[in-house]
């Protein structure tokens, strides 16, 4: 799970597919495209909403994307269009590019819909984000069974 600052989408987009998987069988990560809150816990709107549905994501740190993500990962889901550019900008070829995908299309599939960035909203942005990531984290589990 990508987004910007891996301090309010991605970590949310991560405690919520962690909750609807084994953790013996998927393993799921959140990094940000950018280093500028490098070790910082989530934004604490994030934390917020995820309580609310008893999701814990105070385990979490933010760190940037790197390109051995390629192989460490199957699938990488970008919050938005700016986020899939950078980290498609970082492909080592055509089975990195292929792994890269936005989330919302999970949910509508080409729509290309992004996950819009709540960092200088206020807090009902971060709700609208977590329902959306909710619906789009339901339908990869399906997928993935
Ligand atoms: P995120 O939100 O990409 O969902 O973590 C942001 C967090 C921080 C900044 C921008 C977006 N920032 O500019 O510091």
């Amino acid at each position: 799970m990508v987004c910007l600052g891996n301090i309010c989408r991605s970590p949310l987009a991560q405690g919520i597919l962690e909750s609807k998987v084994n953790s013996n069988n998927v393993f799921v990560d959140s990094a940000g495209t950018s280093g500028f809150h490098e070790g910082a816990l989530p934004d604490p709107r994030s934390i917020l909403v995820a309580q609310k549905y008893n999701i814990d994501i105070t385990d979490q740190q933010s760190r940037k994307f790197i390109v051995s993500d390629f192989d460490e990962f199957d699938i990488i889901y970008a919050m938005d269009k700016s986020n899939l550019l950078n980290i498609q900008s970082l492909a080592r070829n055509d089975e990195d590019l292929s792994k890269v995908k936005l989330i919302l299309n999970e949910l509508q599939d080409s729509k290309n819909n992004e996950v819009p960035d709540p960092y200088y909203g206020g807090d009902n942005g971060f709700e609208n984000v977590y329902e959306m990531l909710e619906k789009a984290c339901d339908n990869i589990v399906s997928k993935l069974q």
